[in-house]
């Protein structure tokens, strides 16, 4: 391992690492592990004042880029929406699928019901139905509890609305249901959950613990559509074969664990990526994705496509507790920013355009996967990356591009030979035209 000496548990110099300001931390990070100047220079550049309020030990800024999926057509609104994601083909993807749609009419999300649950689960409850009937009996009071923890929440027309017991042997969870407006909520559940967990205490029951669940079920978000099968068709393939492919790859995911893994990741690329551009937790909304593909006990596709007379109908649904406020949403101004451009207004919309958004996403995959297969697509774009990493110029990237795209296998080392005959080659030309 390079630069490594952490091998020799030499670790004192992590010690204390907090307490120091970040320059100071790129100092030491920069010493010790012999950077160039080039690379201390890359530390400093890429670091804010933000970065260094929000985490700890905090060094710089990793940037991850930043792009557009275009015609996403969402309830007949046209969005414009910033993504933020370093694999190549997604965005390209996205506005490949999201287009398909929009020539078909576009995606249609309906109004979905929003709430978070938090739990506050009980050990060595001996008698769980008599837990219940004292839950009953102290339902308002526990809910006051819950909503003096975070009075704001109440005035905003969300906060604690109902508590469920949950047997889950040798266990018992008190399950509180809170309205969380425009936040994703989770510090406002976690508030509340541990509110109540106190007032359990002082009434004798055994709290083991007291915390929001990700698996969102109560904020589940539902998209479709329905894509005429001459929308689909490619060079080769008409549009009912491919259609047909789709529907078929669409059964796999239900049926195959295995696919459902990869179906249910190629949606995720697009929902993570918007997510992170809207400044949400996308690794809440990932966990609670899967859960919900898992809840039969069997990991499934979260979305489905099926033949209706001429068409290709696709649904999904997902837990989507997202936020417009709260977090890191109104710190980053590049979040402000990405909401002026996508135009949403309020958690409900976001759902509902990150909803269709996986779905977009999930066709270009699909119908890519029904066709041509993955890569031709795919590699395109690695190409473009390929040929960044190796040190292609703006101008020479199309040209490397279309040279890799000639060969029969593809490396770095390929690339980089690739880019330096293309530069002898310049050369020579220059000179015979000299
Ligand atoms: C790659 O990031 C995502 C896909 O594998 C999704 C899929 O297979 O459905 C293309």
């Amino acid at each position: 391992m390079k630069n490594n000496d952490n091998n020799n548990d030499n670790s004192d110099w992590m010690h204390g690492l907090y307490r120091l300001s970040d320059a100071q931390r790129r100092q030491i990070i920069s010493d010790r592990f012999k950077l160039n100047d080039d690379k201390r220079e890359l530390l400093a550049r890429n670091a804010s004042q933000l970065g260094n309020q929000l985490i700890e030990n905090y060094l710089t800024d990793y940037r991850l880029p930043e792009g557009l999926v275009t015609n996403l057509v969402v309830n007949d609104k046209t969005y414009a929406v910033p993504v933020v994601t370093e694999e190549p083909s997604v965005v390209a993807a996205a506005c490949n699928g999201a287009r398909r749609v929009a020539l078909s009419g576009g995606f249609f999300a309906p109004d979905a019901k929003r709430a978070m649950l938090g739990q506050v689960v009980l050990k060595n409850v001996a008698d769980p139905d008599k837990l219940q009937d004292w839950l009953t009996s102290h339902e308002t009071e526990i809910l006051a509890v819950a909503n003096a923890a975070h009075p704001s929440m109440q005035k905003r027309g969300g906060g604690a609305k109902k508590i469920r017991l949950r047997k889950i042997d040798p266990f018992v969870s008190v399950d509180l249901i809170i309205g969380v407006g425009e936040a994703m909520g989770a510090n406002t559940v976690n508030t509340m959950a541990e509110a109540v967990a106190h007032y359990l205490k002082a009434h004798n029951y055994d709290v083991l613990t007291a915390i929001l669940t990700n698996a969102a079920f109560m904020s589940l978000q539902s998209a479709a559509c329905r894509v005429s099968f001459k929308n689909l068709a490619t060079a080769t393939m008409d549009g009912a074969t491919v259609a047909l492919r789709i529907a078929d790859l669409s059964q796999l995911a239900q049926v195959d664990p295995y696919r459902a893994a990869t179906h249910n990741k190629g949606i995720m690329n697009g929902i993570d990526a918007l997510m992170i551009a809207s400044g949400n937790d996308w690794r809440a909304i990932e966990s609670g994705a899967y859960a919900y593909a898992a809840k039969t006990g069997r990991l499934k596709g979260i979305s489905t496509w099926q033949i209706s007379d001429d068409a290709l109908v696709g649904r999904i649904e997902l837990p989507l507790p997202v936020g417009t406020v709260g977090g890191s949403i109104g710190l980053n101004p590049m979040t402000r920013l990405n909401f002026k451009i996508n135009d949403i207004q309020s958690a409900e919309e976001l759902a509902k355009v990150a909803a269709s958004l996986g779905l977009a996403q999930n066709l270009a995959a699909l119908r890519a996967l029904a066709t041509s297969g993955i890569q031709a697509g795919h590699m395109q774009m690695q190409y473009r990356s390929l040929a960044v990493v190796v040190g292609a110029k703006d101008k020479e990237i199309p040209a490397l591009v279309k040279k890799l795209k000639q060969m029969p296998q593809v490396s770095q080392a390929v690339a980089k030979k690739a880019l330096q005959e293309l530069r002898k080659d310049s050369t020579n030309d220059r000179r015979t035209t000299d």
